[in-house]
């Protein structure tokens, strides 16, 4: 796993400041005269600061943006680093700044004077995820990052904004983990071994084995896996913060930790991506570590179906009629719309055990979803307004892009099939919707819910404002707010 950068307050420090030789990172809150610290460390940089804030390549920089001073003459730090950040800046705008401070950082730390920003805390969740490497299987490891100080002026304040700020960071480094390794090593066993080992934060961890789900009926999900060395698992996470008795919300998570299509076998192009394919369960797992470590008090159950999509001699047929835990029957047509059959039954377990207040999943489910909405926003698919309202609030206010799209009967239609009740695959129009709209079968209609397909999102092509190129874990933060918006005030 990736190493984590520690981050801690201190009170602003002066001469400690002029003796770090690592690097130093300095808010300019733009709208205002520079700070007392900020003038005395100017002074003592023989002007370098107040000549860099002259200069119309400062002025060219946005909200967030970072001006490097390097090796500077007056203090032994191997650069000064000019962050851009307004006092009123919104909290967005102050992560992408700790984001770029967290980008450069060295083996030899950082020390940031935030003196009485108001952003500080934002500024160091930022940080911590900016900072995010997966560099465990380069051998000669060249982005080892040393630890970050921030110099501020009320540190217990900070420390206790920082704190649950730093939970979800964590959290969304771990789904970064799950979803950035290899499938090789994030077998499904691999998985769960990791989910069981979150038991040391309070968290309650079952593993459901293969008799346990033949048992109860799994047999669309099991069909899944039935061409894989790695046995299939249902892992069910239970945080239990909120008042006894309370119905718990529910998070639905795929976790295909290798999709290669199965006999409906992928393209060779690409299909290295699809390790990836257990981003839905991963987001899951990430949100239930950030609320196990900032003790939020609510009740909210995990359910991940963790199989792998393999051809083999013993692997499910295109053509092959499964039989759903709700009892439903569904002619397989392609097993590569795989993602649809593992949560049916994980989605229809979650809520015949549960009967939850609420339940959203989170899937890489089609390919459909990268072509409507590209790599910014996720699809959000959704029987209750008022869940999805404020779902989609909540991801804005995280700067996570979410867009809600259509469901309704006459692309339920589509999914009619000769000899079973429904078919799992039904073409190219409406790709998105229709795989919605087979996930819509296995939701009861007392329960609000939402699918979000989180195939664009999961693992875009490049670098976003919060994460170096590779996995984002898009999704942890907008769910930790809407649990905290909703459940815990
Ligand atoms: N895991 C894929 C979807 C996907 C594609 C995720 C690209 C991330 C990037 C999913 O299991 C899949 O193969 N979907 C098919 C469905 C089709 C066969 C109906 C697809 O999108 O082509
Ligand atoms: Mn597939
Ligand atoms: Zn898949």
């Amino acid at each position: 796993m990736s190493e984590q950068v520690l981050v801690d307050f201190r009170e602003t420090d002066f001469d400690g400041l002029c003796q770090v030789s690592g690097r130093v990172a300095v808010l300019i809150a733009a709208d205002d005269r520079p700070g007392a610290i900020v003038r005395r460390l100017d002074r003592k940089m023989r002007g370098a600061i107040s000549r860099a804030l002259a200069n119309g390549a400062w002025a060219k920089l946005k909200v967030a943006e970072a001006l490097d001073l390097k090796f500077p003459a007056g203090v032994p730090a191997e650069a000064v680093q000019l962050v851009k950040l307004p006092r009123k800046s919104t909290g967005i705008e102050a992560r992408k700044a700790g984001s770029a401070i967290g980008r450069e950082l060295g083996e030899a730390g950082v020390a940031v004077l935030a003196a009485n920003h108001p952003r500080a805390a934002d500024v160091a969740f930022g940080l911590t995820l900016g900072s995010y490497a997966f560099s465990q299987y380069h051998t000669d490891d060249k982005t080892k990052k040393g630890n970050a100080t921030f110099h501020v002026d009320k540190p217990d304040a900070v420390r206790a904004a920082a704190a649950p700020m730093q939970a979800v960071a964590q959290g969304v480094c771990f789904t970064r983990d799950l979803v950035n390794e290899p499938a090789n090593v994030l077998t499904t066993v691999g998985f769960s071994d990791r989910l069981a080992a979150m038991r040391d934060l309070g968290l309650e961890i079952e593993i459901l084995d293969e008799e346990q789900l033949e048992k109860l009926g799994m047999r669309a999900l099991l069909g899944v896996g039935q061409g894989s060395e790695s046995p299939s698992q249902v892992v069910v996470m239970q945080w239990h913060g909120g008042a006894k008795g309370q119905a718990p919300f529910a998070l639905v998570g795929k976790g295909v930790v290798f999709d290669t299509g199965g006999i409906s076998i992928k393209p060779a192009l690409g299909m290295e991506e699809m390790t990836m394919d257990m981003g839905g369960a991963g987001v899951v797992s990430g949100v239930m570590r950030a609320l196990a470590l900032r003790k939020a008090r609510a009740n909210v159950v995990g359910v991940v179906g963790l199989v792998e999509n393999m051809p083999d001699g013993r692997a499910q047929r295109p053509g092959d009629v499964v039989r759903s835990m709700k009892g439903d029957t569904i002619e397989v047509i392609n097993t590569d719309a795989e993602g649809r059959l593992v949560l049916a039954d994980v989605l229809w377990y979650a809520q015949e055990r549960f009967k939850p207040a609420g339940m959203i999943n989170l899937a890489t489910l089609t390919g459909a979803i990268i072509i409507g909405l590209g790599h910014e926003n996720a699809g959000a698919f959704s029987n209750d307004d008022t869940l999805c309202k404020a779902f989609l609030k909540a991801a804005a206010a995280e700067g996570e892009g979410a867009w809600r799209m259509p469901l309704g009967p006459a692309y339920d239609e589509l999914l009619k099939s000769r000899i079973a009740d429904m078919k799992n695959s039904c073409g190219r129009p409406a790709g998105s919707i229709t795989a919605a709209q087979f996930l819509k079968r296995f939701v009861k209609d007392e329960t609000p819910w939402i699918h979000l397909d989180i195939a664009g999102v999961t693992l875009p092509p490049k670098a976003t404002a919060l994460a170096p190129k590779g996995a984002t874990g898009w999704g942890v933060m907008a769910l930790d707010r809407l649990i905290r918006d909703t459940m815990e005030s």
